[in-house]
């Protein structure tokens, strides 16, 4: 459903990413793994659009059949796009009901937007009194990734990436997180950026992508996680796939 074809992209004068070739599936769980600053987020922020992230002249990308290299990150979440922030942002004075019945003007109705959000609150164990905040204010870092999620399953867009979703997270809310995930799966893809194999546990990826340097160094099948788990990056990125 996602094609990236030679995608390099550069912030400012920086290379970032270098080459990427990949091929995202329908309804498939990927894992995107590799060290801190080997360009993970920016390829999440390509993917949506972000308009600080050039990709070069060459880079094509397609999201179900169609180029979206040059669309603006709005029209991307259109077409079926949604990124979960690795720091997720706080919007003074505007709840979480409000912010999601603007983003979702015209598709759902306000009552059944807030009927929506209390249910996916009460699976993901997020309290009324969050819920009646401004979006993420005095939130702590795991309330925050809860609300990622629960912005990601009312949206309900088809593919959804979530950048570091469990760092941060105590192990009962990581469950949490990753059972709500498995569960409203249906027709969606995930890709799951992360540098833990607990999350994995229970969201069994079908593929493991290995991000050094900006170049897509290796894939694998889930047990890759568990390699890197054992023995870090150093053998994974310099052996040849
Ligand atoms: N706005 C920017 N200007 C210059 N360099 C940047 C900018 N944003 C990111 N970079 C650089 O791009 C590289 C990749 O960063 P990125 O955030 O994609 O890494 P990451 O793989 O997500 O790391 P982490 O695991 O720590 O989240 C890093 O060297 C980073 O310093
Ligand atoms: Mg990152």
């Amino acid at each position: 459903m996602l094609t990236l074809k030679d995608l390099s992209v550069t912030i400012g004068k920086k290379e970032i990413l270098k080459k990427i070739n990949f091929t995202f599936e329908e309804g498939k769980i990927y894992a995107v793994m590799g060290p801190n600053g080997s360009g993970k987020s920016t390829l999440a922020y390509s993917i949506m659009g972000h308009p600080g992230y050039k990709a070069n002249g060459k880079s094509k990308m397609t999201f179900k059949g169609h180029n979206i290299l040059e669309l603006e990150a709005n029209k991307r979440a259109e077409e079926g796009i949604f990124l979960s922030f690795q720091n997720p942002l706080s919007l003074a004075g505007v709840r979480v009901y409000q912010f999601l019945q603007l983003a979702m003007k015209g598709k759902k109705d306000a009552f059944a937007i807030r009927k929506e959000v209390q249910k996916y609150a009460k699976e993901l164990k997020i309290s009324e009194d969050l819920l009646g905040r401004s979006l993420n204010e005095g939130a702590s870092g795991g309330e925050k990734k809860k609300m990622e999620v629960l912005q990601a399953a009312v949206l309900d867009k088809s593919l959804i990436i979530f950048d570091e979703v469990d760092t941060g997270v105590d192990v009962d809310s990581l469950k949490t997180i990753a059972k709500f995930l498995e569960s409203h799966r249906k027709n969606k893809t995930y890709i799951i950026i992360t540098h833990y194999n607990r999350i994995l546990h229970y969201l069994k990826p079908d593929k493991v992508l290995v991000i050094a340097d900006g170049e897509l160094k290796k894939v694998g099948d889930h047990t890759l996680a568990n390699e890197i788990e054992k023995s870090g990056y150093e053998k994974i990125i310099n052996s040849q796939n």
